[in-house]
């Protein structure tokens, strides 16, 4: 059972969602428990804690540098954890912070994408793309229709194919020449501002597959598949 330390909250996790090579991340800490995004129920605050309390349902990004939510307990800093979307399961709550969060810090706070631009999404069906194209709304480029930015989720060649079609290129995906790369970073505004449109029916995560934790190497196998459609989620308890 982990301890909250300063800071931290104790969360009963529910479900906790996993990413397409994550667990190539961190090469410095081996062994560390998989999957940095969470939905569950707080049950323990450190005594200087008081962003969440007892009970709340909360869903989150985790930080990179420690342990991940892949587990029946995690502990989290309680600034990460934002309310559950009211209208989204745990399943689909834990499937949002961390593709949402780069989706949106993708398009608006790295992409800088403003009214009336377009934006090319690469990897649209993918567990980022998916909520990128719902992000960017009517704002997405049509067929061969110009395009301001290009977000980019896949990388490799599809990206070096694409790279001189904008003038602004963002990549969660890869480094490379003339892209602007970034790693996502848990932010409790934007989780917030995504649980808002989530509950006003704007934007809702894909499930891929859903497994038990038990089962949590099945899903890794998964992730790793092309042609899925959203989120792997791990199911840890409920429903
Ligand atoms: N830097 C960061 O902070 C950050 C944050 C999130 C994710 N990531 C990384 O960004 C990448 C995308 O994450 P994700 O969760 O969206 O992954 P994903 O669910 O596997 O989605 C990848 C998308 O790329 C498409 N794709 C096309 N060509 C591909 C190829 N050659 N290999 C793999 N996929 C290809 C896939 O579609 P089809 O298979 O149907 O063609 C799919 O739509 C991963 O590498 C992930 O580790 C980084």
């Amino acid at each position: 059972m982990p301890e909250p330390g300063p800071g931290e909250a104790l969360v009963r996790v529910r479900a906790a969602a996993i990413t397409r090579d994550e667990l190539t991340w961190p090469v410095d800490r081996l062994p560390a428990i998989p999957s940095y995004e969470l939905s569950g129920v707080v049950v323990e605050v450190a005594p200087d804690v008081d962003e969440v309390v007892s009970g709340d349902e909360v869903f989150a990004l985790t930080p990179f540098d420690r342990d991940g939510a892949a587990a029946e307990y995690a502990a989290v800093p309680a600034d990460t954890l934002a309310p559950k979307p009211q209208t989204l399961t745990y399943v689909e709550s834990a499937a949002l912070p961390l593709a949402g969060l780069s989706a949106y810090q993708g398009l608006f706070s790295r992409g800088g994408l403003s009214e009336g631009e377009r934006v090319r999404v690469l990897g649209p069906t993918g567990g980022v793309g998916h909520l990128a194209v719902q992000l960017a709304g009517e704002q997405q480029a049509q067929g061969d229709e110009p395009y301001d930015l290009l977000f980019d989720t896949v990388g490799g060649e599809v990206l070096a194919g694409s790279v001189a079609s904008a003038r602004r290129v963002v990549s969660v995906a890869e480094e490379a020449e003339g892209v602007s790369y970034f790693i996502v970073e848990p932010n409790r505004e934007q989780l917030v501002e995504l649980a808002r449109r989530a509950d006003a029916g704007q934007l809702r995560p894909a499930i891929d597959s859903m497994f038990p934790l038990e089962q949590a190497e099945a899903a890794f196998a998964r992730v790793a598949e092309r042609g899925k459609r959203g989120k792997v989620v791990l199911r840890v308890a409920g429903d």
